[in-house]
């Protein structure tokens, strides 16, 4: 099988899930790895077996080893190493969020569509076959109309995780907080679950963290469906809660904790809860405690998407949605409008 190079730029918290993905994968190896932080680079090309690191990414997409790149650097700056890459002849494997404005994230997906190259992002929680399964329930009709989709996304992140890189808590380059970093995950989910969203109506505040972005929102939904929804996130609540996504039809109703169904239930009949292997519970209060399967499926199914050459599971356009969701929800809440995605 031929044998694709991956080039990770970023040697931060984030990227050993990458590494972890590209040792698993059939067809994939660590060709390089990047990090403006020169002994970042070194130490974790020494740790992982990286035959080359670099500083600067633009020397990187210069060796021709290199098919893919990992972008795993800070939110707002996905954009210029993916364009970069994509002039390149790389394909990009791009971190959540996708950006961090509408502007960049339309810019990397016509610049790797202009190239030619792949543009997958990462939800590792698509990939939990206790999520899909319920999506494709809700498809299939199982659960009739569907009435109420609601995501819980209380997080705990201390004063000192905001300290530990500059870049966290910023506009500029986390993009906003407990939404934008956080809670994206579950407002993937439950987009991906429930269909797009007509209009939302949000306060968000820092309550408590000493950041310029919010670390508590309260969002009311309306799905194009016309099904309701609450969404609430937050990283200031001790001790931090799994993330529960329930959806609710006039047949049926399921609630996701994690990768955990633990109701789900229909007119008429029970069904026992599925089981999973994934388990990110930790997450809710440790950043590291992420499971690697996720990532693992991702990098799979980009080395395959490059080898059949199609579309990888979350092309750049699905990668979006919950960014422009939760600027939708910005807005509401800095003008306390509803807003309506177009
Ligand atoms: N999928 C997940 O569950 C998950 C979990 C954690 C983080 N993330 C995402 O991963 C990204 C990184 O987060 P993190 O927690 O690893 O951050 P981090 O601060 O720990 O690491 C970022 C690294 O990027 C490096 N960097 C910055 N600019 C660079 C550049 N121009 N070229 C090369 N390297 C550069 C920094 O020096 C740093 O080492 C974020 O977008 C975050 O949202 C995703």
């Amino acid at each position: 099988m031929e044998e694709l190079g991956f080039g990770i730029i970023g040697c931060g918290v984030n990227a050993p899930w990458h590494v972890a993905g590209i040792k698993a994968a059939r067809g994939a190896r660590l060709a390089a790895v990047c990090d403006i932080i020169p002994e970042k680079a070194q130490e974790f090309a020494a740790k992982h077996g990286a035959p080359r690191w670099y500083v600067d990414y633009h020397e990187m997409l210069e060796n021709p080893e290199i098919d893919v790149v990992c972008i795993c650097t800070p939110s707002g700056l996905h954009g210029e190493p993916t364009i970069a890459a994509a002039k390149a002849g790389k394909h990009v494997l791009c971190e959540k969020p996708l950006e961090v404005t509408r502007e960049k994230m339309d810019a990397m997906i016509a610049a790797c569509r202009g190239a030619g190259v792949k543009l997958g992002g990462i939800f590792q929680r698509r990939t939990y076959p206790t999520i899909q399964a319920v999506r494709r329930m809700i498809q299939d009709g199982k659960f009739g109309k569907m009435v109420l989709g609601d995501a819980y996304l209380k997080y705990y992140r201390s004063p000192e995780y905001y300290k530990s890189a500059g870049w966290r808590g910023t506009w500029e380059l986390d993009g906003g907080g407990a939404l934008m970093n956080q809670g994206v995950h579950g407002i993937d989910e439950i987009l991906w679950l429930m269909g797009p969203v007509k209009s939302v109506f949000a306060r968000c505040d820092h309550l408590v963290r000493d950041i310029e972005v919010e670390d508590t929102a309260v969002i009311l939904v309306e799905y194009e469906s016309g099904a309701y929804g609450i969404i609430e996130g937050t990283t200031s609540v001790y001790p931090g809660m799994s993330t529960r996504v329930e959806v609710h039809g006039e047949l049926g109703t399921a609630i996701i904790d994690e990768a955990k169904i633990t109701t789900l239930k229909f007119l008429g009949e029970e069904v026992d809860a599925v089981a999973s292997e994934a388990d990110d519970t930790g997450v809710a209060s440790d950043p590291r405690a992420i499971a690697t399967h996720g990532h693992e499926v991702l990098v799979q199914d980009m080395v395959d998407a490059i080898l059949e050459d199609r579309e990888p599971m979350i092309p750049g356009e699905e990668h979006r949605k919950a960014v422009d969701l939760i600027l939708a929800i910005y807005e509401s809440a800095r003008t306390r409008k509803e807003v309506y995605l177009s």
